[in-house]
């Protein structure tokens, strides 16, 4: 049961022109194949824990309490490897010594992580859920690389979820999500990990290419898939939870390309006017793409008590989720 909604955005803000002026690509190119014009990166005293913990705190405002007793951080740029971030989240969020952990789903990591932190609430691990889905991914991204550069933005969105009644407002239907892990290299960061070392043999050299320590995208072969998953998967959360089509008065699809969500919603047969985007703002904020998009939606008064939402996302793993939403109508902030 959804019951509170943050977000919030690094001020350093990155115009398509800008970019242009250390990369060989143009506004007009941006624009038109991706629908971003602008993005937010983190600046050296920002990382993934100091979003999280931003966008936590609202979240927690919206839902008028102060105390939650489990912390979830979705990110795929780790504050660092080891360990995860979510606990000293949650200290810095003054939430005591509660259950807290990260989870690495990339783009779908809020699909993924609504399911698991609906399933602690439903084992009775839990009566109040902190999720966050936090990304500085930016750090991650080569920024001479033209083709992955202009993509990516850096941000937090961060949900409450409490235990509630299936039929009341701000409950989420039930879950699709799947995984095609042939598909991994589509969308990959080679290094860094224990297939690709940091250091060979503790003697502190380095053993791997610089290039290796950024992402590497195969844009045209993961666009169909993300087209393909996105609309299969949420046609089956649609179909779990009864719903048609014509029930859904927003859909709210991972912001990885305004060609794709729209192509999704045309899958879908999801008139434009419900087709909820904000890309052009963040860009690809992987995990917190999703809350980020509600919590604008929300914010802006377009989201009100007891409409329907269509979730869906996809990204590197590969994997995808979708389920469905009805809105509880909360307090939600502007992210700026
Ligand atoms: O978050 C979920 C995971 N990510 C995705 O789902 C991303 C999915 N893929 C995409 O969104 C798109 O494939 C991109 C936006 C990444 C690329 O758009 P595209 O329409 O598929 O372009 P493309 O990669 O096929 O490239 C078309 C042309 C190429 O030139 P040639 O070979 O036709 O001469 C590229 O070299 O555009 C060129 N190009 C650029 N030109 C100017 C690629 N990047 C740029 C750029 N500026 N930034």
């Amino acid at each position: 049961m959804l019951r509170g909604i943050g977000g919030f955005l690094p001020p350093t803000t990155v115009t398509n022109d800008d970019l242009s002026r250390g990369l060989d690509t143009s506004d007009e190119w941006i624009r038109t194949r991706t629908g971003i014009r602008e993005r937010r990166v983190v600046s050296r005293d920002l990382s993934t824990g100091t979003l999280a913990v931003e966008a936590g705190a609202r979240a927690l405002r919206s839902a008028g309490i102060t105390g939650a007793d489990a912390v979830i951080v979705a990110t795929t740029s780790p504050e660092r490897l080891c360990p995860a971030v979510a606990p000293e989240v949650a200290t810095r969020l003054g939430l005591g010594t509660v259950a807290a952990f990260d989870l690495t789903s990339a783009c779908s990591g809020f699909l993924y992580g609504l399911a698991t932190a609906e399933g602690l609430i439903a084992t009775g691990t839990a009566d109040t859920v902190l999720f966050i889905g936090s990304e500085a991914f930016t750090t991650l991204v080569n920024p001479r690389d033209r083709a992955t550069a202009p993509i990516f933005g850096d941000g937090a969105g961060a949900v409450v979820l409490r235990r509630g009644a299936p039929d009341e407002p701000g409950a989420l239907g039930p879950f699709d999500l799947g995984s095609d892990g042939a598909l991994a290299d589509l969308l990959a960061v080679p290094a860094g990990g224990s297939r690709q070392r940091a250091a060979d043999g503790g003697l502190g050299h380095a053993t791997v290419p610089a290039d290796d320590w950024y992402l590497r995208m195969a844009g045209r072969p993961l666009y169909t898939q993300a087209v393909d998953r996105m609309s299969q998967s949420a046609r089956s959360a649609l179909k779990k939870a009864d719903w048609a089509v014509a029930d859904v008065d927003w859909f709210a699809g991972h912001q990885a390309n305004l060609r794709i969500v729209r192509a999704v919603a045309e899958e879908l047969e999801v008139p434009g006017e419900r087709v909820a985007v904000n890309i052009d703002r963040v860009g690809n904020t992987l995990a917190a793409s999703v809350p980020l998009l509600l919590n604008d939606l929300a914010a802006r008064g377009d989201l009100r008590a007891g409409q329907r939402v269509l979730l869906s996302a996809f990204g590197a793993g590969l994997s995808w989720g979708s389920a469905t939403l009805v809105w509880p109508g909360l307090r939600a902030e502007p992210v700026d």
